[in-house]
């Protein structure tokens, strides 16, 4: 087994403010960079804080930036780096620092919680449900994420932009509504619910450009822009440009206006 020393630059502070501060460490054959950080907390800064949870790439707990890329630390070998390296670990810049490599991820949840759940098909119990085969896949890949939100940190929507976390859900979410949108036993619109309006309208799905950041930074590579955002633009321009929706449409409003005046 070889083992060399490192040299790593780890960002420590709280959301007052703080710095990279720089640490040599030694590194084992077949060690990721979430081991160099344990023995870093066990050999050099005890306070160091860090969250994770599984070690395997599952839990999603141990997002942050390694040189500058959104990255899982349990994932992210060592091997990837040259020996005279500097590694940089830095936190998720999209999100508040708590401290040092911990940062409150709370916008995601409160995005999720936006979201209307899968609503089941009126006369049909669950076991009775049946779907063909290749809707049951699309959903299966969307449903490998891990919320570790590393697309959710790299999008540059939100990753400079602190003013657009309000009207852009992000693309994990999209990926949420698209998924939704295309469920075939969705009953949703039967309830009075738009899906891709409330994508357009709601969670922002205009602002994204489709630049595929996040598939790139995705561990589980599900195809976040090109099987989930880009598919819910195309459906989401159909609705607005079906001349049929554009009649119904019409035709609300003016009932709607009728029934005002
Ligand atoms: S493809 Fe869209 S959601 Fe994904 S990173 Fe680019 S702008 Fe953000
Ligand atoms: S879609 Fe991928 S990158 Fe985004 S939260 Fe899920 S697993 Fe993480
Ligand atoms: S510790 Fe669970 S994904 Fe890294």
């Amino acid at each position: 087994m070889s083992t060399y020393d490192a040299r790593f630059r780890v960002w420590r502070g709280d959301a007052e403010g703080g710095g990279l501060e720089d640490f040599t460490v030694e590194v084992n054959d077949g060690e990721v960079v979430l081991d160099i950080v344990h023995r870093l907390q066990a050999t050099q800064a005890p306070d160091l804080a860090v969250r994770w949870n599984c070690k395997a790439g599952k839990c999603g707990s141990c997002s942050a930036e390694i040189n500058g890329r959104p990255r899982l630390l349990c994932m992210t070998r060592m091997s990837v780096f040259d020996r005279g390296e500097t590694v940089t670990i830095t936190p998720l810049r999209a999100f508040p620092v708590v401290r040092d490599l911990v940062t409150d991820v709370s916008f995601n949840y409160a995005k999720a919680r936006e979201i209307p759940a899968f609503v089941p098909p009126a006369g049909l119990e669950p076991g009775a449900y049946r779907m063909r085969q290749v809707d049951v896949e699309r959903s299966q890949e969307f449903r490998k994420c891990i919320e570790c939100f590393l697309c959710q940190d790299t999008c540059h929507v939100v990753r400079d932009h602190e003013e657009n976390k309000e009207a852009f859900a992000g693309p994990r979410f999209l990926m949420r509504v698209a998924e939704l949108d295309m469920h075939p036993l969705d009953a949703a619109a039967e309830r009075g619910l738009d899906r891709r309006a409330t994508a357009q309208d709601e969670h922002g799905l205009g602002y994204c450009n489709i630049t595929k950041c996040c598939t790139e930074v995705c561990p589980e590579s599900i195809a976040i822009t090109d099987n989930a955002l880009i598919p819910l633009k195309e459906r989401a321009v159909d609705r607005t440009y079906d001349p049929l929706v554009w009649l119904g449409n019409r035709i609300r409003r003016r009932g709607e206006r009728d029934a005002e005046s």
